[in-house]
């Protein structure tokens, strides 16, 4: 470690300062929250300052260049193109050079698998790439290169932990592109600390971004989650990096989402959709298709919706199961649906629409690993839940859109044009939406039902 810095211990809840490691934070009082961090040695105080006869402003800095907005060399054209478009789509466009992107998701669900698809990409377009491997012996990565429907074979590779040696081959290297797969496993030898550990995953992410920064470099690195759903290691990594995004999907399943949460060149909680197939993955062209494919449009319970998934519609299928309670409380079990809004929702049918949950138990479940965050998917639930009630299935080629108020009553969305013209290209004919926000017009042979509140649905869907 250089003279000029020290090893402190921050406490990750509270952001205090301590000297020495203790098991539980003095100044909050939390247990296991201190992670070792390298600081700044302390500058000589200001009065040994003062009595140097130094001007105290400025002192142990330099001038440097600042130049004018208009005088900055650059512009948005200058991306790099993988060619996987929903990976591009999902970047705003394609790769920033010098831009750092975390790429988090649960253990096998093909974080390698994506990351080495678009080195063999890069590599395809002229572009060098390295990639540091501190999970996999390199006979593996080229076993899983192998099976890929792409040429990995010009991807240079380094089986490496260690941060220092990582930087130092990227740097005599220089490639267009670093992968370090994964930061959960990288160390520096600066920190004492084992890889993985709070104090280690930050510094290496802080020294990445450096060096993505002032070389020019794109940096993807590989983050684990943990099981409450956050990239393990503290938050902070996500404030480090310009974008995150997180690779979610079932893992039996072979539909992928890739979701921008954070993005600094291009819009945020954009997706792109990928089926993993023998040969790796593969981009979806139209993924409302592939989250209907499976659909049994007989059964009762289900009911489509359109979701506005960052700038484009998607269509997603809800599932309700409302069955006889055994005996104590009934459950009450949401997959891809906020479980308060749930007992909410079910409250609301109960008191404005006489549809009564309490001797049943009602789950929900929102069909491919997608989640319904947006209010606009509360009708399709409720119809859901009132075909199951019922036991009678809802017209294949309907879907439902709006946000049911505590008053029971259907208000509009937003986009509801967009969510329309996806319906219609998927084959959908009626739509149910909130009777004030029918749009004068529609497609030809789409039908726009506006029903005023949750009773007026149901004796509409159930006469
Ligand atoms: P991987 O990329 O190793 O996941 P992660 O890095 O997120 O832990 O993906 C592993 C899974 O993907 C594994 O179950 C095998 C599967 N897979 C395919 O189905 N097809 C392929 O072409 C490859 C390379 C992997
Ligand atoms: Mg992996």
């Amino acid at each position: 470690m250089s003279p000029k810095t020290r090893t402190v211990y921050r406490c990750t809840e509270c952001g205090a300062e301590h000297p020495k490691w203790a098991g539980r934070c003095d100044a909050c009082g939390e247990w296991n929250t201190l992670a070792e961090e390298i600081a700044a040695a302390p500058a000589a105080s200001g009065a040994a300052r003062r009595r140097a006869g130094t001007a105290a402003l400025g002192e142990g800095g330099s001038v440097a260049a600042a130049p004018k907005l208009s005088e900055v060399q650059g512009s948005e054209a200058r991306r790099w193109r993988t060619g996987l478009d929903e990976f591009d789509f999902v970047l705003g466009g394609g790769i920033v050079p010098g831009s750092m992107v975390l790429v988090g998701g649960e253990p096998g669900i093909g974080k390698s698998t994506l990351l080495l698809q678009v080195a063999a990409r890069l590599e395809a377009a002229g572009h060098r790439t390295l990639y540091a491997s501190g999970e996999e012996s390199p006979l593996q990565v080229k076993l899983r290169a192998d099976r890929l429907g792409e040429h990995a074979g010009g991807v240079s590779l380094l089986a490496e932990t260690q941060l220092e040696t990582i930087l130092a081959t990227s740097a005599a290297m220089e490639p267009r592109a670093l992968f370090v797969d994964s930061i959960q496993t990288v160390f520096t030898t600066d920190l004492e600390g084992a890889p993985g550990n709070v104090g280690q995953v930050r510094e290496c992410a802080a020294r990445l971004m450096r060096f993505a920064k002032e070389s020019g470099t794109a940096v993807f690195v590989v983050g684990h989650v943990t099981k409450g759903g956050g990239i393990a290691g503290p938050k902070t990594l996500e404030h480090i990096v310009d974008t995150v995004l997180y690779f979610e999907g079932e893992n039996s399943l072979d539909q992928r989402v890739l979701r921008a949460t954070k993005n600094r060149f291009g819009g945020v909680d954009e997706i792109g959709v990928f089926r993993m197939t023998e040969g790796g993955l593969i981009a979806v062209e139209n993924p409302s298709e592939m989250f209907l494919s499976d659909r049994a449009t007989a059964a009762s319970g289900t009911a489509v919706t359109a979701l506005m998934e960052g700038t484009r519609p998607l269509l997603v299928e809800v599932q309700a199961l409302a069955a006889k309670a055994g005996f104590g409380t009934p459950q009450r079990v949401a997959t891809g649906y906020d479980g308060r809004r749930l007992a909410l929702l079910l409250a609301v049918l109960d008191k404005r629409a006489g549809l009564s949950f309490a001797p049943l138990d009602v789950f929900v479940n929102v069909v491919g690993g997608l989640r319904v965050q947006e209010p606009a998917g509360d009708l399709a639930i409720a119809a859901a839940l009132a075909s199951s009630v019922h036991d009678r299935a809802l017209a294949h080629d309907a879907i439902f859109l709006g946000e049911i108020g505590l008053a029971g009553e259907i208000r509009p969305v937003s986009q509801a044009e967009r969510r329309i013209a996806e319906a219609e290209k998927m084959g959908m004919r009626t739509v149910y939406l909130g009777a004030r926000a029918v749009p004068r017009r529609a497609p030809a042979g789409v039908r726009l039902q506006g029903v005023a509140t949750v009773g007026e649905l149901f004796t509409t869907l159930f006469p």
